[in-house]
């Protein structure tokens, strides 16, 4: 029972490839990973799911897959993809947009949480479901009405499952991880300033150098995946330990 494993979404680029990284150096941790995109790496210890998480049926028939049974130490969950959305101001928003959004930010990992703890709850193994959140599932932010929404309902879904199951061996967070240069910015910063009114602030965080790394990141979120009796709270942010 030495051998750990970790479920990852969204380890193609950014905060996830980092995670991915950090866990593929340490020998002790099955990976197996989904995104859209095939990564040219290649490890015994890691498989790889080209799956499109706005697809839902093709995420349900995929799901028996996802979650091997073994006699694993720890078992993590870490719902990272997400998509910041079409940014524009209710009332311009496409819906087709919408619901690849709601699905990627929301239902995607609702299915994979939903489906965690059905193959892992009577698990002896030390289990952790991490819903990657923002800054955004608080604060009302013009322009990024569904990536608000979505993380705000992933936040409050993360904390029914906290409630439902209570126990020392089980741990849920819904954790933001500050703002961080990937993909994801560069997307912000293309944006048009009169469809998001906090373009300049966003452009002058990347050109002062506020941006954090995918790597410090992905550090921070090993240390809590290494001691997450240590943190109560379901609501987490990177910018606090
Ligand atoms: N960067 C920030 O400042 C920041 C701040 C707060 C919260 N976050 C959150 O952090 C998480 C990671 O974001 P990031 O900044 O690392 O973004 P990123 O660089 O754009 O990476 C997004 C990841 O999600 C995957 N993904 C996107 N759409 C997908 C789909 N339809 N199906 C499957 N996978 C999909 C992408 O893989 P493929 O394209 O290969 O599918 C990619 O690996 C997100 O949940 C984001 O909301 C980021």
């Amino acid at each position: 029972m030495s051998q750990s494993l970790l479920i990852i979404t969204g380890h193609s680029q950014g905060i996830g490839r980092a995670v991915l990284d950090y866990y593929l150096a340490q020998e002790n941790f099955q990976i197996l990973a989904i995104s859209r995109t095939k990564i040219e790496v290649e490890s015994p210890n890691l498989k790889q799911f080209c799956i499109d998480l706005s697809e839902l049926d093709v995420l349900e028939n995929h799901l028996i897959n996802i979650f091997p049974e073994g006699d694993f130490k720890k078992i993590i969950l870490l719902n990272n993809a997400g998509w910041i959305g079409d940014i524009k101001p209710i009332g311009k928003l496409g819906p087709k947009e919408l619901r690849v959004q709601i699905n990627v930010n929301l239902l995607g990992p609702m299915y994979l949480t939903n489906a965690f703890i059905n193959q892992y709850k009577n698990s002896s193994a030390e289990k952790i479901v991490c819903n990657i959140s923002s800054g955004a599932a608080s604060k009302p932010v013009s322009g990024w009405a569904g990536y608000c929404s979505t993380k705000a309902a992933l936040s409050m879904f993360t904390m029914v499952a906290a409630k439902e199951n209570e126990s020392d061996k089980f741990h849920f967070f819904s954790l933001a991880p500050g703002i961080v240069d990937t993909g994801m910015q560069d997307e912000i910063r293309a944006s048009n300033d009169s469809d998001f009114p906090e373009l300049k602030k966003f452009k002058e965080f990347k050109e002062e150098g506020k941006l954090s790394s995918p790597q410090e990141v992905a550090k921070k979120i090993a240390y809590l995946f290494d001691r997450p009796a240590l943190f109560k709270e379901v609501i987490q942010d990177v910018r606090k330990f």
